[in-house]
């Protein structure tokens, strides 16, 4: 590899990458993929491992600080986050001014801009116990905040956290309980998420990942870092694919039209429609957490009492592209979002809250790039180049 800040300084040279498709902008230690063999590490464990043996918790701890936590610092955390969980009471009124019909995506990201106002003072992103502490708010409070936007949209009353309860239990019932009946805990439903958001915690550079150190590279502080994360993250061609592929199979269901059908306008490219759920700028094979998801979809919608027309559906029409030239020939295959949407749905999440899942997945990732970044002595400020197309100096006259 070259280094090109140093050769752009000695040669004047600027290289034009559409899309960063071949520039490295940072070295990093969380995340390791190969794209052609569909790899993914995090900190060096294989994904597969971490999915069916870690918690999300672990995972995030791993991320941050780059070791599995002992049991001793894995029940410290979980404390912490526990602890953490309360929003300020006047912050709730903050989702009194959306509208119902707000998009949760929209709310968190505004929420946590809000949410930062109310640690004015401890907020410096060079002060390792501010950058602490505002670890544990993050994770512990988008959680909350992801909940009450989906209460908001369905008109119920927000509930207070239940800190008896780990981690996705409580969000779980913060989304799913309310005032008048007792919360029954189904450990299916739990294990079921809590693996969901490990698949999700990080994924190298990925353009919400990049957003936040991009954001982060100003000095910005980590929850205007993560808010800007969170707006990336809601592109139908980023995070947004989950809620994108289920209202895919809505169509082609209610079209009638079938399968082949919708693969032959994707082929033609017909007004830009594309399979969404599949391709990846990384992948150029199976994206090893997609092959997690499909294997469990089955067992976890049983087991959840659930079935769904919509998988047999993204099942069939998986076997068709996969043995179609136009994917072979591109090299398209499904990607993690193409399968979650029908669990998500199974679990009783509305399409909407889908990306917002993907967030709390995510959020270790971000704050573990975030951090990564703050400590890396060779960081500077996110600046790209451009390459003029303008017009030549020109004269301003006045008629
Ligand atoms: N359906 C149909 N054709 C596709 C698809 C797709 N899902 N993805 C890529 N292609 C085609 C393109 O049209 C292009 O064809 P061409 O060579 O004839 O012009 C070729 O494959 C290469 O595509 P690019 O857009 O150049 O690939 P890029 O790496 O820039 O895009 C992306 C990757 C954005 C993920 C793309 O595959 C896509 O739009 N997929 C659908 C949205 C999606 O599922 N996003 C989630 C990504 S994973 C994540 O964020 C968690």
């Amino acid at each position: 590899s070259i280094d090109l800040s140093t050769l752009t300084r000695q040669s004047g040279l600027t290289a034009l990458d559409y899309g960063f498709v071949n520039t490295s902008a940072t070295k990093s230690a969380i995340t390791y993929i190969d794209g052609d063999k569909g790899i993914l590490r995090y900190r060096g464990y294989p994904i597969e491992q971490l999915a069916e043996n870690s918690t999300y918790l672990e995972v995030a701890w791993l991320l941050i600080y780059g070791e599995l936590p002992t049991a001793d610092q894995l029940a410290n955390f979980d404390e912490n986050i526990r602890r953490h969980t309360l929003l300020h009471e006047d912050l709730k009124r903050f989702f009194s001014a959306l509208p119902h019909t707000a998009h949760p995506m929209s709310v968190l990201s505004s929420a946590l801009s809000a949410l930062s106002t109310y640690y004015e003072g401890s907020l410096d992103p060079n002060d390792p116990d501010m950058v602490e502490i505002n670890t544990v708010r993050l994770l512990a409070k988008l959680p909350v905040i992801a909940a009450y936007a989906h209460k908001k949209s369905i008109g119920q009353a927000f509930l207070y956290p239940d800190n008896s309860l780990s981690f996705v239990d409580n969000f779980l019932k913060l989304n799913f309980g309310n005032m008048a009946e007792k919360y029954d805990i189904d450990p299916v439903l739990g294990r079921a998420l809590d693996q969901l958001l490990i698949l999700h915690a990080d994924h190298e550079q990925n353009a919400s990942t990049s957003t936040v150190r991009l954001v982060g590279s100003t000095g910005a502080n980590m929850f205007a870092s993560v808010s800007a994360g969170v707006n990336a993250l809601s592109g139908p061609l980023h995070g947004g694919a989950n809620e994108a592929v289920l209202d895919m199979l809505g169509q082609i269901r209610e079209s009638g039209g079938g399968v082949k059908q919708f693969v032959d306008r994707v082929k033609n490219k017909d007004a830009g429609v594309r399979l969404m759920g599949f391709g990846h700028r990384v992948y150029k094979n199976y994206d090893p957490r997609a092959m997690i998801v499909k294997n469990s979809a089955d067992k976890v919608l049983e087991a959840l009492g659930v079935t769904d027309p919509l998988l047999d559906l993204a099942k069939e029409l998986e076997q068709i592209a996969l043995s179609d030239d136009y994917f072979i020939e591109r090299k398209l295959y499904p990607n993690v979002d193409f399968y979650t949407g029908v669990i998500y749905k199974a679990m009783g999440f509305p399409t909407r809250m889908f990306t917002v899942l993907f967030a709390i997945g995510r959020l270790p990732g971000w704050i573990a790039h975030w951090r990564e970044m703050q400590t890396d002595p060779q960081t500077k400020i996110g600046r790209p180049q451009q390459l003029y197309i303008g017009s030549p100096e020109r004269q301003l006259r006045k008629p």
